[in-house]
C-alpha cells in the first residue's frame, strides 16, 4: 500500500544518506588515488539515488515532517552511520563493500521484484538504475579493496573482525529488507569502533612522488607558469593535485551533514565528484604522455593549510581557489587549442563549466552556514580572505630543500615530457 511503500523508500533514503556521509568523511584517509576517485563517484551516485527516493516519498504524500527523522528505522540507520567510526580505512571499505552495499543491493532487487511497476512506475525507473549502480560499486570496490589490503596487510585482521561485527548487527536488525520495521529502540555500540576525527594530514598514494608543494611556482613566485609543453604539463599537474579538493569536498559534506539541509549533501556530493573528475583528467593526461607515477609530484599543502581549523575554512579553501583561478581557464583552453592539444583544451573547457557551478555552491553555502551560526552572511569574503592567509602562511614553511627538490622533479618531468612529445 502507498504508505507502506513510502516507509520502505524512506528507509532506503536514510541508508543511502548515512552511507555516503560516512564515505565522504573517509576520503582523506585512503591512500590509493583510484579509490579516492571511486569513492567520490559512489558518493555522488548515492546522493542522486537518495534525492530521487526523497522526492518519491514526498510524492506519495508521506507527512513531510516524518521525512526529517528515521522513525522506526532508527537503529538500522545508526548502524549505517556507525561505520564512520571504523577503526581503519581498510575496515571501513571492507564493511561497506561486503556488508552494507550488498544489503542495499539485495533490498532494491527484492523491492523491484515485489512492488507494482504500474502504480509505482516512477520508483522502478530510478531504483533499477540504483540497483545496477550498486552492482558496479561492489565490483569496483572489491577490486580496490584487494589492492589496499596488499599495501596495508597489518590492517587485514582488524578489518575482518570489524566487518563481521557490522554484519552481525545488521543481521540482528533483520537487514535493510522491504518488510515493516521491527522497531528497535536500543542503539547498539559497535565493538572495535574508533571515534572519527578529521585527519590533519591526507593519505597519499605511495606510487607517486609525495611532497607538500607540488610545483615550483607554489613556493617561488618568480618561477614561470610557462607556455607550450610547460603549460600543458603544469595544467595536468594542477588537475591531478585537485585531489585536495576531493578531500575537502568529502570532509565538509560530512562535517555539515547534520547542520545544513539535505540540499547541502546533494550539492556537495556533486562538488566532490566533479573534483574527482578534474583529478582524473590530470592523472590520465600525465599517463598519456608516458610519464611514470614515481616522477609525478602529488602534494598536500592546500589540505594541510586548513588543518586544525573550523571546517568552514575547508569550504572557504574551495571557494578561494575556485574564484581565484576561474578567470584563467577559458584563456588556457584557447591556448591549448592554439597548440593543437585538443585533449587539454577539452579538459579545461569542461572544468571551467564545473567550476562556475562550484563558485555558486561556495558562496551560497558559506552564506547559509554563517547565518545559521548567527553571523553575517556577507562575511563569506572574510572567510575567503582568511583562507588566502592560511595558505600563504603555510607556503612560508617550505624549506630550501623542498624548494630545490620540487625544482629538480619538475625539470626532470618536463624534460621527459618534451622527449616523448
Ligand atoms: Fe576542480
Ligand atoms: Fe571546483
Amino acid at each position: 500500500m502507498r504508505l507502506d511503500t513510502a516507509q520502505v523508500l524512506k528507509r532506503f533514503f536514510f541508508c543511502e544518506r548515512s552511507l555516503l556521509v560516512s564515505m565522504a568523511a573517509w576520503i582523506p584517509s585512503v591512500a590509493p588515488l583510484e579509490i579516492k576517485i571511486e569513492m567520490a563517484h559512489i558518493i555522488w551516485q548515492c546522493a542522486e539515488s537518495a534525492h530521487a527516493l526523497r522526492n518519491r516519498v514526498f510524492e506519495l504524500r508521506f507527512p513531510s515532517r516524518m521525512l526529517e527523522e528515521e522513525g522506526p528505522d532508527h537503529a538500522l540507520i545508526k548502524l549505517f552511520s556507525g561505520i564512520k567510526d571504523s577503526p581503519s580505512a581498510a575496515a571501513f571499505l571492507m564493511s561497506v563493500t561486503k556488508v552494507l552495499l550488498p544489503a542495499l543491493r539485495d533490498s532494491y532487487r527484492a523491492y523491484l521484484a515485489t512492488s507494482d511497476s504500474i502504480a509505482d512506475g516512477p520508483t522502478h525507473r530510478f531504483l533499477s538504475l540504483a540497483l545496477s549502480e550498486k552492482d558496479e560499486q561492489i565490483r569496483v570496490l572489491q577490486k580496490w579493496l584487494q589492492f589496499l589490503l596488499l599495501s596495508e596487510p597489518l590492517t587485514l585482521e582488524e578489518a575482518l573482525a570489524w566487518t563481521q561485527t557490522v554484519a552481525r548487527h545488521l543481521s540482528d536488525l533483520g537487514s535493510v529488507g522491504i518488510g515493516p520495521t521491527q522497531a528497535v529502540l536500543a542503539t547498539i555500540a559497535l565493538e572495535g569502533s574508533k571515534t572519527y576525527s578529521i585527519p590533519d594530514r591526507p593519505s597519499r598514494d605511495p606510487r607517486f612522488w609525495r611532497c607538500r608543494f607540488y610545483w615550483p611556482d607554489v613556493v617561488d613566485p618568480s618561477f614561470p607558469y610557462g607556455e607550450g609543453m610547460q603549460l600543458q604539463i603544469r595544467s595536468a599537474i594542477s588537475h591531478l593535485n585537485e585531489v585536495w579538493a576531493i578531500e575537502a569536498g568529502g570532509v565538509i559534506l560530512s562535517a555539515f551533514a547534520d547542520v545544513l539541509p539535505w540540499e547541502w549533501i546533494h550539492d556537495s556530493a556533486r562538488w566532490t565528484y566533479d573534483e574527482s573528475r578534474h583529478c582524473r583528467m590530470g592523472y590520465e593526461r600525465l599517463l598519456s604522455w608516458g610519464l611514470e607515477l614515481g616522477q609525478i609530484p602529488l602534494g598536500t599543502y592546500i589540505y594541510e593549510s586548513a588543518s586544525g581549523q573550523d571546517p568552514i575554512y575547508r569550504m572557504g579553501m574551495l571557494y578561494f581557489f575556485e574564484t581565484k583561478n576561474i578567470r584563467h581557464k577559458l584563456t588556457r583552453a584557447q591556448l591549448f587549442h592554439g597548440y593543437g592539444d585538443s585533449l587539454s583544451e577539452h579538459d579545461m573547457d569542461f572544468d571551467w563549466a564545473d567550476e562556475t557551478i562550484h563558485a555558486g555552491y561556495g558562496k551560497h553555502w558559506l552564506k547559509e552556514l554563517l547565518s545559521l551560526r548567527g553571523g553575517d552572511p556577507g562575511a563569506h569574503d572574510q572567510i575567503r580572505e582568511r583562507c588566502r592567509h592560511l595558505v600563504s602562511d603555510y607556503v612560508n614553511t617550505a624549506t630550501s630543500i623542498e624548494v630545490a627538490d620540487i625544482k629538480n622533479v619538475a625539470a626532470a618531468l618536463m624534460a621527459k615530457a618534451v622527449a616523448r612529445s
